[in-house]
């Protein structure tokens, strides 16, 4: 663990610390059976073969069309993929399967009542399914390509459907994860423009009937005020013909999806032919400002990437039983629970509720019942799975040949429990590290070429070159000790295509940094930058250290502190906030709010924090919810006046908070200290402290 003495510490410190971890090796039955085996695809995704490499992956597909230029790069950094070839992705990844495939299931949908049954949709069900519901998106909402529609869903079948529709119908869709709040909705209904709005009636979650409806009318509400109108809400019900929430329905607006459908039993859709650079969907996710991007994400590059690295990196066949445990909401449920592995023609297990629900041998039933044998989720899940049920995974008769960990760096240790206990050490680990923007995978292991190495991503993955830079551009090569701003030298299919309406925007982000020619038409010269720290090994795999702008990781979900910031900044008696990152045991890191009130505000302390809690529950969500509210005096600040968020993360995470003599009001952290410090200790952390440290490095 790195020195806990400073918040100086230098990139090349954190480095020194660095404990080497021993290799893993694939077993022989995994890689007898393993998609990929040929031991020169480094060399044929080397960059000289570059873009042509990509081939492949688009081969993976049905085009209408097929492509004229693999990459016309003519306009960098808004790369094309496969220009000129059509394709339709709800083709890709239903209808192509039809004819050898029909009654296997597409998706297993497992509720989170254990007395209800998992229920399998085969691809012949799906099919009927999305069409239907693709006519009426079409013919009842007036969707047509090009639109966007806002979808607010938790985990039932009804999603991918819907996804599916509007993929079939080439209108864009814009899930936003369920857990967040109907503001959180309405922000992103507005800046998509959506004038439709699918949302469900509720869910179960830890067994509890959860009002999803509700957040609908505050979303539309929401978007109204920012000068959206929503002219239609299709309300999808958990239990059809019974509906589940308290909320009543507006009349004029608000639609039952079941009730809908009846007027398109039996109807048919003709995919859309689409082109390949048109924008099959938008995600939201946090940057360092207040306001989220939205990631757009292509047709023909996406689906070839998450097609091609499904089958690389997850090793997923056609017969397997594929469970990834994230939620469809966030990219890599996009990517990896419904396009990826659809595309593939696999069957993807959905799971409705949380993983300890109701104890924490819930996942290995799952797995036994289904016979699932690829299992994907979050170093967070994992970590709770072990703290709760050590031994449970034993009990069960499952056999996983390949696990992935995705969202958040696994401590070695975890990753230990995970390999021994959960994959019985039988199983394969992929460390997939990657972003919303990315499409897919950029650092892992290939499944059956690389050994393992506990607590690293591993090299890129086939066509991905990274390359690490410090703070003047300059590479550090392997083996350097030294950590750096991790970058990929080339661009690649999966690659966001632009920031919804906001091109100058993603070119500041992503690659103004290290681009040194903004003139420049040769992709050489335009290495993406992606706002993680990471330290290159002798061997060439790399270690993600966590973010270098202010987003915080949140068990896996990206929160970005001027979000946090700014509902803070709703509640009246509020003049100052900051938010910082604390070490948790499981979820990695949690939010830890500072505010300080405005003059003569008479409120009792517990009543404001009490407010700023609830405003940042209904502005962003409860994943957002912070471990605790400190009402300063003040807040310690340069002199030119900017809040000093990295002495509060010292202070929050009982680390030295160095030299902060030249502040304007050194005495504040004194006294800030003897708040924070005086409350009980906290537990010992397993969290690795050097995003803390690099917290705030922006100020
Ligand atoms: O900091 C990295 C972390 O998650 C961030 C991306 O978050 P998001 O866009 O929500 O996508 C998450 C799932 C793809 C990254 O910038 N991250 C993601 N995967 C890993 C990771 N950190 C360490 N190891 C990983 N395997």
């Amino acid at each position: 663990m790195a020195d806990r003495n400073t918040t100086e510490v230098s990139e090349a410190q954190i480095a020194a610390h660095w404990k080497e971890e021993e290799y893993y090796y694939p077993s022989a039955k995994f890689i007898s059976q393993a998609n990929l085996v040929d031991a020169d695809i480094d060399k044929k995704f080397g960059l000289d073969n570059f873009p042509e490499s990509f081939k492949g992956y688009a081969d993976l597909l049905d085009w209408y069309k097929y492509w004229h230029t693999t990459l016309d790069s003519s306009n960098p950094p808004f790369w094309k993929w496969f220009a000129g070839g059509q394709l339709n992705v709800s083709h890709n990844c239903i209808d192509r399967h039809l004819d050898k495939n029909k009654g296997k299931a597409a998706i297993i949908f497992v509720p989170e009542l254990e007395e209800e049954q998992p229920v399998a949709v085969t691809y012949q069900e799906l099919y009927v399914r999305v069409n239907e519901t693709a006519a009426l998106l079409r013919d009842y909402a007036g969707l047509k390509k090009g639109d966007r529609v806002t979808i607010h869903m938790p985990m039932t079948p009804e999603l991918p459907v819907t996804m599916l529709a509007c993929a079939r119908l080439g209108v864009i869709h814009s899930v936003v994860f369920g857990g967040f709040s109907g503001m959180a909705c309405g922000d992103r209904i507005a800046d998509s423009g959506s004038r439709v709005l699918i949302t469900s009636d509720g869910y179960y979650r830890n067994g509890q009937i959860q009002n999803h409806k509700e957040k609908a009318d505050i979303a539309v509400k929401r978007a109204k005020e920012l000068g959206a109108q929503v002219d239609k809400v299709l309300v999808w019900r958990r239990h059809p013909g019974k509906y589940i929430s308290s909320t009543p329905m507006v009349n004029g607006r608000d639609y039952f999806m079941d009730e809908l459908l009846k007027d398109y039993r039996g109807k048919r859709v003709a995919p859309v032919p689409v082109a390949a650079e048109d924008p099959l969907f938008l995600m939201y996710t946090s940057g360092t400002t207040g306001k989220p991007k939205g990631i757009q994400h292509s047709t023909g590059g996406y689906l070839a990437y998450v097609a091609g690295t499904s089958k690389n990196i997850l090793d997923i066949h056609p017969e397997d039983i594929y469970w990834c445990m994230a939620d469809i909401g966030w990219i890599t449920g996009h990517s990896y629970i419904v396009y990826g592995p659809l595309a593939l023609g696999t069957t993807s297990v959905i799971y409705e509720g949380v993983p300890t629900y109701p104890d924490a041998g819930r996942p290995w039933r799952i797995a036994q019942q289904l016979d699932v044998n690829i299992f994907h989720t979050a170093p967070t899940s994992i970590r709770q799975l072990r703290k709760l049920g050590p031994e449970e995974p034993r009990k069960y008769d499952y056999h996983f040949k390949l696990m992935v960990t995705v969202g958040e760096p696994i401590e070695p240790d975890v990753w230990r429990w995970y390999y021994n206990e959960v994959g019985k050490k039988e199983a394969v680990i992929v460390d997939t590290w990657w972003q919303t923007e990315n499409g897919g995978f950029l650092c892992s292991t290939k499944p059956a070429l690389n050994p393992m190495k506990p607590g690293s991503a591993g090299p890129g993955v086939p066509g991905i070159h990274p390359v690490i830079y410090d703070e003047n551009g300059d590479e550090l090569p392997p083996g350097t000790q030294k950590a750096g701003n991790i970058c990929i030298r080339n661009p690649w299919p999966g690659i966001m295509q632009t920031i919804w309406g906001d091109p100058d925007r993603f070119v500041a982000t992503y690659y103004a940094k290290y681009c040194k020619n903004r003139q420049s038409k040769n992709w050489r010269d335009w290495p993406y930058f992606a706002g993680d720290g990471a330290l290159y090994a002798a061997d060439g795999y790399i270690r993600i250290l966590g973010r270098v702008d202010d987003v915080i990781n949140v068990a896996g979900h990206r929160l970005g502190t001027k979000e946090l910031e700014s509902a803070c900044l709703t509640v009246p008696e509020v003049a100052e906030a900051a938010v910082v990152p604390v070490v948790d045991q499981i979820k990695g890191r949690i939010p830890e709010v500072y505010i300080a009130l405005k003059p003569g505000v008479s409120l009792d302390h517990g009543e404001v924090q009490k407010k700023v809690v609830s405003a940042i529950e209904d502005i962003i969500g409860k994943i957002a919810r912070p471990s605790h509210v400190w009402v300063a005096e003040d807040m310690p600040k340069t002199r030119s006046g900017k809040i000093m968020r990295r002495v509060l993360a010292a202070v929050s995470n009982n680390m030295d908070v160095g030299d902060v003599t030249t502040l304007a009001n050194p005495d504040i952290v004194e006294h800030i200290k003897i708040m924070v410090q005086s409350r009980a200790k906290r537990e010992a952390s397993t969290g690795t402290p050097e995003d803390i440290k690099r917290f705030g490095q922006n100020e």
